[in-house]
């Protein structure tokens, strides 16, 4: 029943208007210098650019998505400082559309099939994950359940699954993991979805992950983003709630109150780091904030998926300081990073955000540290597909696998340790 629902909606949303994207180019911007990555860091102050990253280190492209009207001045810009650049993406609109088709054609293949209601061959809707979750509730009710833990903006159900190994004992530490912060970072999701269907329905060979932990697992923090990126703007990142007529959405990951907007963060409600009107603005913050703290003590390991760019942030975002317990930390994601790197060859940064990444407050990570006090608090970016946010869905098994590898080498670590 739920199935031919949700495939009735899927065949009406394929005629459903979306951002289309059209003639939008992607530059890859190569710095050669200070003054050059000084230029950078000024033109990422205009709202009108969507830097897909800003890293700190010189030799690392910096990636950016500007639309029709603004690639003269642009062109010009970079060619007047004579910036290297290049071209990624001549016109993002062509390959989003075909993207577009073919998850919705492994969507539905999916469907038609009588497994579950999720599959790591397309990119599901917030329903069909939901509906999974219940269905693994459903088929394991002595190891797994599921909460409502609150609802998002648009009202949409926020889900958390616990998972434990069904032998009764309760108060045991807890690794809580999260995906879906940034809405169009759509490998998060399903990073997070692989995690859920190893513990649970590969229970057997990971049974040493949860003999003296249990797992709470939110995969979707922000629904309201996540559909919209779905449904309209595939590059959509914060949430949904108004903020002005013209102006949509927080940033959640400056939107925690821990140094809230001291630095990395933007008060212009318009900007895609907007960091709120005030700290835990948005209800599906203060949900995280709320399942974090309720943890606290038992909490040993936050972990947050992101994506992209290959890298283990820990503590601290707000500051280049390191917490005096680092070494605890590092020891855990270099872990996670040597496991990936001898299983595909992959490399993984490993440092605190300031230092590795750029300074930016109001993270989780940082909040589930510093107040939830999680002694082990690490953000994942996985690493990039297609022109960074969107990796083919051919591309989502390997992608995940190698994902697991690591949280599998992290929560191991952990387990060890405390
Ligand atoms: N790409 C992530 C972001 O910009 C990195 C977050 C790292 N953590 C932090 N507290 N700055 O949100
Ligand atoms: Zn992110």
């Amino acid at each position: 029943m739920l199935k031919l629902f949700a495939l009735v909606l899927l065949l009406s949303g394929v005629a459903l208007a979306a951002d289309h994207y059209d003639g939008y180019k992607i530059y890859d911007i190569n710095t050669r210098n200070a003054f050059e990555k000084q230029l950078l860091l000024r033109l990422s102050g205009n709202e009108e650019y969507d830097f897909f990253d800003l890293p700190r280190s010189l030799d690392a492209p910096s990636r950016v998505m500007v639309k029709p009207g603004d690639q003269e001045g642009f062109e010009h810009l970079l060619a007047k400082y004579n910036v290297d650049f290049s071209v990624v993406s001549e016109n993002l609109g062509v390959s989003l559309r075909q993207e577009r088709e073919e998850n919705q054609n492994q969507r539905l293949m999916n469907l038609r099939s009588a497994g579950r209601s999720i599959s790591f061959t397309a990119f599901h809707r917030h329903a069909e994950i939901n509906a999974y979750l219940d269905e693994l509730a459903a088929a394991y009710p002595s190891r797994v359940s599921v909460q409502v833990a609150g609802k998002s903006y648009e009202k949409r159900d926020i889900k958390t699954i616990t998972i434990t190994n069904g032998d009764g004992k309760t108060g045991k530490n807890v690794i809580f993991l999260d995906a879906g912060i940034h809405a169009r970072e759509w490998i998060a999701h399903a990073g997070a979805l692989y995690v859920i269907h190893q513990l649970v329905e590969n229970y057997a060979a990971n049974a040493n992950l949860l003999k003296n932990f249990d797992w709470v697992i939110l995969p979707v923090v922000n629904p309201d983003g996540y559909e919209y990126s779905h449904t309209s703007t595939r590059m959509w990142r914060k949430t949904r709630k108004p903020i002005t007529s013209a102006c949509y959405g927080t940033d959640a990951n400056r939107n925690f109150d821990f140094h809230w907007g001291e630095v990395g963060a933007s008060s212009n409600s318009c900007s895609d780091t907007f960091k709120g009107e005030t700290a835990f603005s948005e209800p599906e913050t203060q949900l995280l904030r709320d399942l974090l703290l309720g943890l606290s003590g038992r909490g040993k390991f936050y972990l947050t998926l992101h994506s992209y760019g290959n890298y283990l942030l820990y503590p601290w975002g707000y500051t280049a300081a390191l917490p005096s317990t680092w070494r605890d930390i590092d020891e855990v994601a270099q872990a996670g990073a040597a496991a990936i790197k001898s299983a595909t060859g992959t490399k993984y940064s490993v440092g605190s955000s300031t230092n590795v990444l750029y300074a930016a407050a109001g993270g989780s990570d940082d909040y589930a540290f510093g107040v939830a006090k999680f002694p082990v608090s690490i953000t994942m970016e996985l690493p990039a597909g297609g022109t960074g946010f969107n990796p083919s869905t051919s591309q989502i098994k390997s992608f995940v696998d190698e994902t697991w590898v690591g949280i599998k080498a992290m929560a191991q670590k952990v387990t060890e340790k405390y």
